[in-house]
């Protein structure tokens, strides 16, 4: 079926059913910039086109599903990060939320750092040129290798996250002849206010080392004997997707009174404070997340403020964004492939991918947008739910939201702020490839990840 074809459909249900959404929006076709990456606009003709390029065209070029990055927004992003907090601190891109060779190229070039949490992260940052000495090392189960492999290619900090940890990095650099540079994480008793799954300071869960009881105190204590461990600071992150300061606020006021004690009790003043990631993005236009200069203000003058009652210098700052660079510079773009009208209940919306590229709704219940994007449609709104092809009656990627009555099988849906934790969660689930990310920029795309093929997933399979 051609794609502006838009035979008659589902109509919207007259009595709407519980659910997430709001009203429907006064013009199904307009784009909320707010969650769109920053050259998404509609054409004359409807079609809507991102960095210069129109969707059409990119389904054609590189099939569907399909996440599409705008690199200028990218780019533009991260520079923001970088400029709101100047010379003084250091921003770490969290490589979690997604990494390529490609977006490892462009940090280097607008001046960011790299947080890494893994052996295959760590690859890629390598291989794509990033200076190892801009690179952190996280993760909660490091493995021996993993910290050699770091150690020896010279990594500019290593983020302890365990009593086992700090031993087993020492013995590495002593035995390498390094005094390797290490921060220490801890939970510093916060709940941000944000999914449980995705809240990460408070003390009952498997990251850092608690300030409770005096361990953050005792491993402190232990990594200044090592020799071959350069203590260079603390390190805490408290969840993500946040918007509310005030759990920074309490964070950067214990970590500060850590540093405090370290003072009193060794005669040292640690260099540096990292206050991680989780700043929130907008994934539906009622969400309102805070500008990059904001927030480097507002955690500058938390630490400083702190640092000054506490009597301490101020230590640098470094904090580890990862969706909030990435997130608004994506969408995916996927075609319907079936339309089914549930009476007084809603439209289920069938496209070509699923849970195997967004995991997010499944995961934490994930709120996302969508539109229809191959065309411009005046029929009225229908409540819809966005599911994907596998086999999980949970495979949701949009949960509720409005699309217009006409919507048809050939139709291009795109959901808006997938750049974080989309590819980067991606699986295989009933043997469904991994969809590219195709960047755009100046009126040109091109893939930096390919699709994935079914050569690809036989390959593994050496039965
Ligand atoms: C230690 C650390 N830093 C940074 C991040 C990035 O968080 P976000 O992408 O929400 O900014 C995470 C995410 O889990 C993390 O665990």
């Amino acid at each position: 079926m051609s794609r502006s074809a838009h035979p008659a459909g589902p109509r919207h249900a007259d009595v709407l059913p519980e659910g997430h959404y709001s009203a429907p929006p006064a013009d199904l076709n307009a784009l909320d910039p707010k969650v769109w990456a920053r050259t998404v606009a509609r054409g004359a003709d409807g079609v809507v086109t991102v960095g210069g390029v129109d969707v059409n065209t990119l389904a054609e070029q590189h099939g569907t599903p399909a996440y599409v990055l705008d690199e200028a927004d990218f780019r533009a992003r991260a520079r923001a990060w970088r400029e709101a907090f100047g010379q003084d601190a250091d921003v770490f891109y969290a490589g979690k939320a997604f990494l390529s060779r490609a977006v490892v190229r462009w940090l280097h070039e607008e001046g960011l750092n790299l947080d890494v949490c893994s052996g295959g992260e760590l690859a890629t940052a390598l291989s794509a040129g990033m200076p190892a000495e801009r690179i952190a090392f996280h993760g909660n189960n490091k493995s021996t290798h993993e910290i050699r492999r770091a150690v020896e290619a010279g990594v500019g900090r290593i983020v302890l996250d365990s009593f086992q940890e700090i031993v087993r990095v020492a013995h590495v650099a002593q035995e390498l002849g390094r005094r390797q540079r290490v921060q220490i994480r801890i939970t510093v008793g916060v709940e941000a206010h944000t999914h449980e799954f995705i809240a990460t300071a408070h003390e009952d869960q498997k990251f850092g080392i608690p300030l409770a009881g005096g361990q953050a105190a005792e491993a402190v204590r232990r990594a200044l004997q090592l020799d071959g461990l350069e203590l260079i600071g603390i390190h805490s992150h408290i969840g993500s997707q946040i918007f509310d300061m005030s759990g920074f606020e309490v964070a950067a006021h214990r970590v500060v009174g850590l540093l405090k004690d370290i003072r009193d009790e060794h005669g040292v003043e640690l260099p540096e404070i990292d206050l991680g990631g989780g700043l929130g993005i907008a994934y539906t236009s009622g969400d309102d997340p805070r500008e990059p200069h904001e927030i480097a203000k507002a955690l500058t003058e938390i630490v400083t403020r702190e640092c000054e009652s506490a009597r301490l210098r101020t230590p640098r700052i470094s904090v580890e964004p990862g969706r909030a660079v990435v997130g608004p510079t994506a969408f995916t773009l996927y075609e319907v492939g079936t339309v089914k009208p549930l009476d007084g209940l809603r439209t289920y919306v069938s496209v070509d991918g699923g849970m195997s590229d967004n995991i997010r709704t499944a995961l934490y219940d994930a709120e996302y947008s969508v539109a229809l994007v191959s065309r411009t449609s005046d029929a009225e709104p229908m409540l819809a739910r966005v599911v994907g092809k596998h086999c999980e009656s949970g495979d949701i990627v949009v949960k509720d939201a409005f699309l217009p009555a006409d919507l048809a099988p050939g139709d291009l849906i795109a959901v808006p702020a997938t750049g974080a934790y989309c590819r980067s969660m991606a699986s295989n689930y009933n043997h469904v490839l991994r969809p590219p990310v195709v960047a755009v920029h100046d009126g040109a795309s091109r893939e930096i990840v390919r699709r994935e093929t079914e050569e690809d997933l036989l390959r593994l399979d050496v039965g």
